[in-house]
């Protein structure tokens, strides 16, 4: 298993300090920051485009990764790579040439990662998978912080890891949505290697540090 990686998500970071809290968790050890980029078709909400991943990029050297939750991601995909985006993330549900689009964001310069809503089930990404350097499989259903974890995705990211394993693919399997020092072990121990939080880091009570730090603490028991 590889190390586990925490991504804060600075969808509920305090946006009038943005350098600062990205700084924070770079201190902090966070291995990768996470953009939520909403469209409000996608899903009801809307949020950042490729001007916020440069804010970003200006303001640490973690690997940034672009949550992508938007309709025809090819057509914005060159932007947040120039942007500075190391790890560009689209959704399956969003990508009828889910191929062609890892390949585009290949040719960038980037590195993919395909997502997968709770409800769309693992069948949807096996041709692909040798072809991606991540899978993200949602634990809420994308398009707000601060949700509810669904328990019901920790057996679809359990039969992912065997999958991986099985094929011998060395690729990174996320999990994004509702995740805390509380949820952290089941998803270790299901096959988890990167955790993505949002409101367990930003709107914890205690400092973000003490937050990324109470994640990885709990991780480790997983
Ligand atoms: C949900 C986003 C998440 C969100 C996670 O649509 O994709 O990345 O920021 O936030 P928390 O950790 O608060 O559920
Ligand atoms: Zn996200």
């Amino acid at each position: 298993m590889p190390a586990i990686e925490i991504a804060p998500s600075i969808l509920s970071a305090d946006l009038t300090r943005l350098a600062e809290q990205v700084k924070e968790a770079e201190a902090a050890g966070a291995e990768r920051i996470h953009v939520d980029v909403m469209d409000g078709r996608f899903v009801p909400n809307l949020t950042f485009g490729p001007i916020m991943v440069e804010a970003v990029r200006r303001s640490t050297k973690v690997i940034i990764e672009a949550h992508l939750m938007i309709v025809e991601p090819e057509r914005y995909i060159p932007d947040f790579a120039k942007a500075g985006a190391d790890i560009i993330q689209v959704h399956q549900e969003t990508c009828p040439h889910l191929h062609r689009t890892i390949q585009q964001i290949h040719e960038l310069g980037s590195k993919a990662c395909v997502v997968l809503n709770p409800s769309t089930p693992l069948v949807t990404i096996e041709e692909i998978l040798g072809d991606v350097d991540e899978v993200l499989i949602m634990t809420v259903n994308p398009g707000f912080g601060g949700q509810k974890f669904l328990e019901t995705t920790l057996p679809k990211i359990a039969h992912l890891r065997q999958m991986l394993n099985g094929r011998g693919l060395r690729c990174d399997l996320e999990a994004d949505g509702g995740i805390g020092p509380a949820t952290a072990p089941a998803l270790v121990k299901a096959g988890a290697n990167v955790l993505v939080a949002g409101a367990a880091v930003y709107k914890a009570k205690q400092s973000v540090a003490a937050a990324i730090q109470a994640i990885r603490a709990a991780a480790q028991t997983g």
